[in-house]
């Protein structure tokens, strides 16, 4: 692919407010786990000058070849990692690149992909793919030709909250094998019909299927721990989520980090000795403006949730110095001084 033919393709969603979200400041250190095309990228970079610095990541290459092209002029400031970010903490720890004034995640796929040939829409025929990384092992067609029904049925239902999971399951079963996106949606339509309401009748389907290839639930789970772990003092934690499925998780991890006991309710005295890590800048969802949704019909669905950590410097200092020693560096002057830094910015 000729990376200037794609470069502006993908239009950022909720950009002012990711800035606004991140608190991005001269200096500061930020991770932007889902590249993309770069978009939130360059601007929390130019925000961040002088001296900022950004250390991106993308599972995709492609992505990370378009984004290197517009990320040109920050070149000082800017690390690119091709890599999934459930390694986000090896990673940092690879680049010494903690601890950071924010990390933010925009969730799923970008309009590129969307629009490219690697099986993510319904609406051009390509091979039945959906992986964001090339090189991961599994497809979407593996899975739709070699699963049971039962299988199918459960991950459409589990993945795409598909209310006619048994009947597409049944069909698909019938047809298979399936090996692109168009044969797919032809199934999908002789299993439930052509029109169901304003959405089309394989969106869910697809949705399940590019979850299900790209662990997305499972990855979005885990990481959310570990990129707190990776925030300063006061950093900040902002996601922007594209479906209810991840909105929930963030939603659930947020609530949970950010309340000191988690013992069920009518419990007489706390016996979680659960201490809050975070704290909700805004208990509202932050949600597109009708004119951004004008602009930018892919922003119809974006719901962003942000929250800064809170820790006391002792216990900062403590479980530095335990990571530190866990993960073998010894160059503790250099990370102290960090440290310092973030603890200072306003
Ligand atoms: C919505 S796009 C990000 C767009 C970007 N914020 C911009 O302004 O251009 C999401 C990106 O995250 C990437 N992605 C999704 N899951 C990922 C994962 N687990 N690890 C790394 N990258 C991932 C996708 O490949 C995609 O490029």
């Amino acid at each position: 692919m000729n990376p200037k033919v794609s470069l502006n393709i993908h239009t950022p969603v909720l950009l002012r407010e990711v800035v606004e979200a991140l608190a991005v400041q001269p200096g500061g250190r930020y991770i932007d786990c889902t590249l993309g095309s770069g978009g939130h990228a360059s601007a929390i970079l130019e925000h961040s000058l002088p001296g900022g610095q950004l250390l991106s990541i993308d599972a995709d290459p492609e992505a990370i070849e378009l984004a290197r092209v517009k990320l040109e002029a920050y070149r000082g400031s800017s690390l690119l990692v091709n890599q999934n970010f459930i390694n986000l903490k090896t990673i940092c720890t690879k680049y010494n690149f903690f601890p950071v004034h924010g990390i933010l995640f925009d969730l799923g796929m970008s309009s590129v992909q969307l629009s490219g040939s690697r099986g993510f829409s319904f609406q051009r025929d390509a091979p039945l793919d959906m992986r964001y990384n090339p090189s991961d092992e599994v497809t979407a067609a593996d899975i739709v030709n070699n699963s049971s029904e039962d299988e199918l049925a459960h991950l459409l239902k589990t993945y795409g909250e598909e209310g006619y999971s048994h009947q597409i399951a049944r069909y698909i079963v019938k047809e298979r094998p399936i090996e692109t996106t168009l044969k797919l949606v032809r199934t999908i339509e002789q299993a439930i019909g052509k029109r169901r309401g304003r959405i089309h009748p394989a969106t869910k389907t697809f949705q399940a299927l590019r979850i299900a290839v790209n662990h997305e639930l499972e990855n979005l789970s885990s990481v959310l721990k570990q990129a707190v772990e990776l925030l300063g003092f006061e950093g900040r934690l902002v996601v922007i989520s594209y479906h209810s499925l991840e909105d929930r998780i963030v939603k659930q991890f947020l609530r949970k980090e950010s309340r000191d006991c988690i013992c069920p309710p009518g419990t007489p005295t706390c016996v979680c000795g659960h201490k809050a890590c975070l704290k909700l800048i805004s208990k509202r969802v932050v949600v597109p403006s009708r004119e951004e949704v004008r602009l930018n019909r892919r922003a119809r669905s974006a719901r962003l949730r942000v929250a800064q950590r809170i820790i006391n410097h002792n216990e900062y200092f403590q479980s530095f110095a335990r990571y530190s020693f866990s993960t073998g560096i010894t160059n503790y002057h250099e990370h102290f001084k960090l440290i310092f830094s973030t603890l200072n910015i306003n």
